[in-house]
């Protein structure tokens, strides 16, 4: 269940970082906001946000937290973290710290109790991990027994047609035909229903798991819908393009939604909270 090498993830994301704050108010922040909600978060609560990105669930995190709490938010992508650093110290949040990290290797330093963290949360970030199951599995390890884990991930509804359509004008612009794009991010579709989630979080030897669904559809205006391609991890596709061909690429893309009457993007997400049994 590999993902993407870890260099070709931080060079996609940086280079996302702009256009990825521009859907935030859309995307990225509707679902931190719920994930750090369910989470059930506490005053003093110590949280590590894995691939927090510019900061979507983690700067919620740090308003729940509070003053005597802290959250580790860690990212591959300095990018983005400095984006999520800026925002922070617009909002006189000093309780967040955002570290260029590896989730997969992060070890938490000695400001965390000994116990472990008492949350983990993770936005659309799992299936970004080079062994899914592996890493979360370590990353749970990270947390208190009897702590919190947390993550979103999109159902599997989410963005269907308006990923088609996007691999239709896409796909004559490639030098290589395309693999199947459905199969772009098997482990995503890993966690793509409520079912599944619920599996997947119970696997990781979790109880009380319990996983909500967040509608959201997006009105599919022309600068939303190019904005959420090169502000999101499907960037990775127009890797290595010359920039008059990801102009023409753009230019079929926009046209397409029109042609066939794309209204909504459909950004609906699963939201998975848990228990971690541990050993206590
Ligand atoms: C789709 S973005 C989500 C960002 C943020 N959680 C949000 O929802 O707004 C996925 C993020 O995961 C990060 N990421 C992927 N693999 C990672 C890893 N192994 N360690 C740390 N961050 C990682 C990426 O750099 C990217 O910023």
């Amino acid at each position: 269940m590999a993902g993407p090498p870890a260099e070709e993830v931080a060079a996609t994301f940086d280079a996302a970082a702009d256009d990825f704050d521009r859907v935030a108010p859309e995307v990225w922040n509707p679902a931190g906001q719920a994930l750090a909600f369910q989470a059930g978060l506490r005053p003093g609560d110590t949280v590590l946000d894995v691939g927090s990105g510019t900061g979507s669930s983690a700067l919620s995190a740090a308003s729940a937290v509070g003053p005597t709490g802290l959250v580790h938010a860690i990212d591959l992508s300095d990018e983005m973290l400095e984006r999520g650093r800026v925002k922070a110290s617009e909002r006189a949040l000093l309780n967040i710290e955002f570290v260029c990290a590896d989730a997969t290797a992060w070890e938490p330093p000695s400001t965390v109790p000994d116990a472990g963290y008492d949350a983990l949360l993770s936005s659309y970030a799992v299936f970004f991990l080079p062994d899914m199951d592996l890493a979360f599995a370590r990353l749970c390890t990270l947390v208190r027994p009897g702590g919190t884990v947390a993550v979103t991930a999109w159902r599997d509804s989410a963005l269907r047609e308006y990923a088609t359509i996007y691999f239709d004008a896409l796909g004559p612009h490639l030098p290589q035909p395309l693999p199947d794009p459905t199969a772009v991010m098997p482990p995503a579709q890993r966690l793509d229903s409520p079912d599944k989630m619920r599996d997947w979080l119970t696997a990781a030897d979790t109880v009380d798991v319990e996983v909500n669904e967040l509608s959201n559809l997006i009105p599919a205006t022309e600068e939303f819908c190019w904005n959420f391609i090169v502000g999101s991890g499907l960037r990775a596709t127009l890797s290595g393009l010359e920039p008059d061909v990801v102009e023409r690429v753009r230019s079929d893309f926009v046209g397409l939604i029109t042609e066939r009457g794309l209204h909504t993007v459909d950004a609906t997400t699963l939201v998975g909270t848990a228990k971690v049994v541990g050993f206590a």
